[in-house]
């Protein structure tokens, strides 16, 4: 993919303010802290588009970028980290919720998962109700270059088994920059249809 324009286009915390132009969506999803703004930022070869930090829970709202004018990256909060209140915490994953449910140019989630550890009750929950959904779902098993190399397909093994998934699982580094072309090469197939 060549990227030509990035912006970002909107910064929400209700529905009301979500882009109103229907253009194919990708969204990412995954715990606080699994590298979700960081891998958007590398895909799209930016420093600091979406922000990112060593403390988790930084993504707060649904954060709606722009790319070539013609489809969207959605970041989405991280779920999962205990430090947010519980009222907070309820109100992010209405809001996931309701994102996932009712965006009807959705193209496809992106799931992260931490390649380094085994998924969470927390990530086998998220991801049965995203295959429930019948949006076309991916795993990314995120940090790969925490790992040896040569560990990545025992890792990748125990993801599948725990989430009990018959989706494709994509190894990435945003660190090493590996895995990413894959990536590109899945939303290309999504947006070709
Ligand atoms: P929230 O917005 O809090 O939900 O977090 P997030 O999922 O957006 O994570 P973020 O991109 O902010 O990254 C969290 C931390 O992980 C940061 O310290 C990143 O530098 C680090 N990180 C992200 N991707 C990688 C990677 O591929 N390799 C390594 N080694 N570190 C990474
Ligand atoms: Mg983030």
């Amino acid at each position: 993919m060549i990227i030509r324009s990035t912006e970002l286009e909107a910064t929400t915390v209700r529905p009301d303010q979500w882009p109103k132009t229907m253009l194919p969506e990708f969204a990412f999803l995954g715990r606080s802290n699994v590298g979700k703004s960081t891998l958007l930022n590398r895909l799209l070869n930016r420093k600091q588009l979406a922000r990112v930090s060593s403390q988790p829970g930084k993504t707060r709202q649904i954060n709606f970028y722009l790319i070539n004018q013609s489809f969207r990256f959605v970041d989405l909060p991280g779920y999962g980290y205990a430090a947010v209140s519980k009222q907070e915490r309820q109100r992010f994953a209405a809001m996931i919720d309701r994102y996932l449910n009712d965006r009807e140019c959705l193209r496809r989630i992106f799931h992260l998962i931490d390649i380094r550890h085994e998924p969470t009750k927390d990530d086998v929950a998220v991801h049965a109700a995203l295959l429930e959904l019948g949006v076309p779902v991916s795993v990314v098993a995120t940090k790969a270059d925490k790992i040896g190399r040569s560990h990545v397909p025992k890792h990748v093994k125990v993801i599948r088994d725990t989430l009990r998934t018959p989706v494709d699982i994509w190894p990435v580094s945003a660190e090493k920059r590996t895995g990413l072309e894959a990536l590109w090469a899945v939303m290309e197939g999504d947006l070709a249809e």
